[in-house]
């Protein structure tokens, strides 16, 4: 289970046949001994491990920071790994903001970033080449695998955490090297390939548009190493009852579709999930792409998270809520919820009783009582059944106070 990878180290063309299931943290450290960059967690969390990757896209160099414990060789390929650490985060914070200070000046705020840092050296000359050298790699090396692979890996953010050691036993299929990174919309739909990463939603003009409030929505999730390679495939697919953009999706009532290399299959992600970790997929199908209708005029959306801590922490109960409203009264709806059963749940007869209703205290507290029907909480290390089931209720309401601030009494409400 060996594969040519091939990358550029530094200023070092690497060159290697291995496993590519090995994490770039342990062949960089083992094998090229560049000790600088540190193993701590090894779960994403700490950041001691942390390198950029630098990606020709579009023709365009673009670097972003990645835990390089989460992150296998197999997603490496015709990359430009840079280990540019030395020790404490302190010196490296002051390093960082008096860089953006002069980029945020207006005097360098037009300039060519990478020849401004060689410039000034704060980069090493040979940054210049980089870019010429990362297109030759691509024109060289085609990254698309052959023969039928057990496991898919996308960005392997979870995986990896979960079962590193079983990967190495497994064929595997990187989802990556299908070039599924892009948000497009046609036809007043908008399609997301599986393989786009949750940074670049966050970044994305389209979605900034669509959704107002996404930046701070997406604060909650992860760290930003994390979210530049987690991508949204992924997180449907690892099928966690609290995977926050799952919950984010199935408000929006997205459809996916999967390919199993032969054909295509369209389906609603909220009929994706059977039972814990259970999805209406046939082991040789990977999801290809995430679709959504274009949120009407008369939209509303709201995503909202309970953790217990307010950052880099997974959530005790997330919800996210889409409405289409016309006169106070609600035309379309879609509730959806996470840590409240064994799957991330559409709430199905929760959404058909609001629908046509007006938006009032009656109607959410009528509604309260259905909601509690339809979900089945357990205790467990994120909280008891009841506190889960409370905070359900209270992050409904909160939608609402939250996007109809004008229509709803907190007081009386809460
Ligand atoms: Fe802690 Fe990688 S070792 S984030």
């Amino acid at each position: 289970m060996t594969e040519e990878i091939t990358f550029i180290l530094n200023n070092e063309l690497i060159s290697v046949k291995i496993n590519p299931a090995v994490v770039l943290l342990d062949f960089i450290r083992k094998q090229i001994h560049l000790t600088g960059t540190k193993e701590g967690c090894k779960e994403g969390d700490c950041g001691a491990c942390t390198v950029l990757i630098g990606e020709l896209k579009n023709n365009k160099l673009e670097y972003h920071s990645v835990n390089s414990c989460l992150l296998p060789l197999g997603n490496v390929n015709n990359t430009h790994i840079v280990t540019c650490r030395c020790t404490g985060y302190t010196s490296i914070k002051r390093s960082v903001n008096n860089v953006l200070n002069k980029f945020n000046s207006d005097e360098h705020k037009e300039v060519e970033r990478i020849s401004f840092l060689i410039k000034n050296n704060i980069l090493p000359d040979y940054f210049t080449g980089i870019a010429e050298r990362l297109g030759k790699l691509q024109a060289e090396n085609s990254n698309e695998q052959n023969g039928k692979a057990k496991y898919f890996v996308a960005g392997g953010t979870d995986l990896y955490v979960q079962k590193p050691d079983e990967f190495l036993k497994q064929q595997i299929t990187f989802i990556k090297d299908k070039n599924l990174s892009y948000i497009k919309v046609q036809d007043k739909i908008c399609r997301v390939g599986a393989g786009t990463s949750f940074e670049m939603i966050k970044n994305s003009s389209v979605f900034q548009k669509l959704f107002p409030q996404l930046k701070s929505f997406m604060d909650l999730m992860a760290s930003l190493p994390v979210r530049n390679s987690a991508t949204i495939g992924g997180n449907i697919i690892n099928a966690s009852p609290i995977g926050d953009m799952t919950i984010f999706f199935l408000a929006l009532n997205a459809s996916i579709v999967l390919n199993n290399g032969l054909k295509y299959r369209k389906i609603l992600l909220q009929d994706l999930f059977k039972g814990y970790k259970k999805l209406d997929k046939t082991d040789d199908e990977y999801l290809e792409q995430i679709e959504f209708k274009l949120p009407s005029e008369n939209s509303h959306f709201n995503f909202e998270k309970v953790s217990k801590r307010k950052h880099l922490d997974i959530a005790s109960v997330n919800s996210a809520i889409y409405l289409e409203v016309v006169n106070e009264t609600i035309k379309e709806v879609h509730l959806s919820a996470g840590g409240v059963a064994p799957i991330p749940l559409y709430l199905e007869k929760s959404s058909n009783f609001l629908l046509s209703k007006k938006i009032e205290i009656e109607t959410l507290n009528d509604v309260l009582s259905i909601i509690q029907s339809e979900i089945s909480p357990i205790s467990d290390i994120r909280g008891s059944e009841e506190y889960k089931r409370l905070l359900l209720n209270q992050l409904f309401k909160a939608h609402f106070i939250e996007l109809f601030p004008e229509l709803i009494n907190v007081k009386a409400l809460t």
